[in-house]
């Protein structure tokens, strides 16, 4: 984003007066009046609310509730991730974009973020419903340093733990459904898809999707899904906004990936499993075969541990719980 809108954001929200004169904006970005007013127009176009006061000034009164790339870059206080970030109107998938950015040598931390995808996908080629400017909708380009290849799908759990940590400020009762999705009353929330390209036994890029639904009123979800799905709209019962939540998630996704990185899967081990959902219920699960098992938690790898009638303990590294 444009350093000069960023600063005149600054301005306007953080002057000592409530009010800051244009002259003032002007002589502080060392611009003229009506350069100002253009980046003032600019702004109220992507949803901010400047009231002018005359002999006064100009003052923030809101900012805007939609994506906006202003907002966002304006809000991240993430060191690394998300530092170069790209907004889209409309993409298939930002999995779709961040590969081709990836393939093309787009660096570590950065995030393509997009308020509507018309070809969202999930795991096991799943359909993922993006509407627009309803939910976050986003991929993170992730290039770690010295993982095997066989570890990258712990970033999918260590994500899980972030976006979990991070709901529960808001006193929801979040849970985690190995390996990918984040659940609320029983009800699918968000669901995390990581993609690597990996040569040998080194990985070249990871691409980690995230998609939440927000602001989704029940008519808004899937039709099909209604009864398994939910938002954070319906959940929390109080609309979010969409900068705010991505810019904070951001910031707890990096500190759990650096603790990851520095520390290793152990430290999040504990994490996620006091977040996982039917931890020591019976479920069925489906490996080749549908089966009853009992969710025991996951492994030093991440493989979720599950033991079966026989009392056998199974460490399942790809399965689906069914219910
Ligand atoms: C799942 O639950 O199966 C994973 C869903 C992941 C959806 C996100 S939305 C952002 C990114 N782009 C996609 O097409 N998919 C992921």
């Amino acid at each position: 984003m444009e350093g000069t809108r960023k600063r005149l954001i600054d301005l306007l929200s953080n002057h000592q007066q409530p009010y800051i004169s244009g002259q003032q904006l002007s002589d502080e970005l060392n611009i003229s009046r009506s350069a100002v007013w253009k980046h003032m127009n600019a702004l109220k176009k992507e949803g901010y609310q400047i009231e002018g006061v005359t002999n006064k000034g100009y003052r923030i009164v809101s900012s805007p509730n939609d994506l906006s790339e202003t907002a966002l870059s304006w809000d991240l206080k993430t060191d690394w991730l998300g530092q170069r970030l790209i907004y889209k109107e409309q993409v298939t998938s930002t999995q779709i974009v961040a590969h081709d950015l990836a393939r093309d040598g787009a660096e570590h931390g950065t995030v393509i973020v997009a308020r509507e995808q018309t070809k969202g996908r999930g795991r096991m080629r799943r359909y993922w419903e993006s509407k627009d400017g309803l939910g976050l909708w986003f991929s993170s380009i992730l290039r770690p340093t010295g993982i095997e290849p066989k570890r990258a799908s712990q970033l999918t759990l260590v994500a899980a733990v972030a976006i979990a940590d991070y709901l529960s400020k808001y006193n929801l009762d979040v849970k985690i459904k190995w390996p990918n999705d984040l659940f609320i009353n029983g009800k699918k929330l968000a669901g995390i898809l990581t993609e690597m390209q990996a040569e040998q036994d080194a990985v070249e890029y990871i691409v980690l999707g995230i998609g939440i639904n927000m602001n989704h009123d029940q008519q808004d979800l899937f039709e099909s899904e209604r009864n398994k799905a939910t938002s954070l709209l319906l959940e929390a019962k109080q609309p979010f906004n969409l900068n705010t939540v991505l810019t904070e998630l951001l910031f707890e996704l990096e500190v759990k990936f650096d603790l990851f990185m520095s520390e290793g899967f152990s430290t999040i081990k504990g994490q996620w499993e006091s977040y996982a959902y039917k931890l020591g219920e019976w479920v069925s699960v489906k490996t080749q075969t549908e089966w009853d098992a009992k969710i025991c938690g996951i492994d030093e790898d991440g493989a979720l541990m599950v033991m079966n009638q026989n009392h056998q303990v199974h460490h399942l590294y790809s399965a689906e719980i069914l219910w």
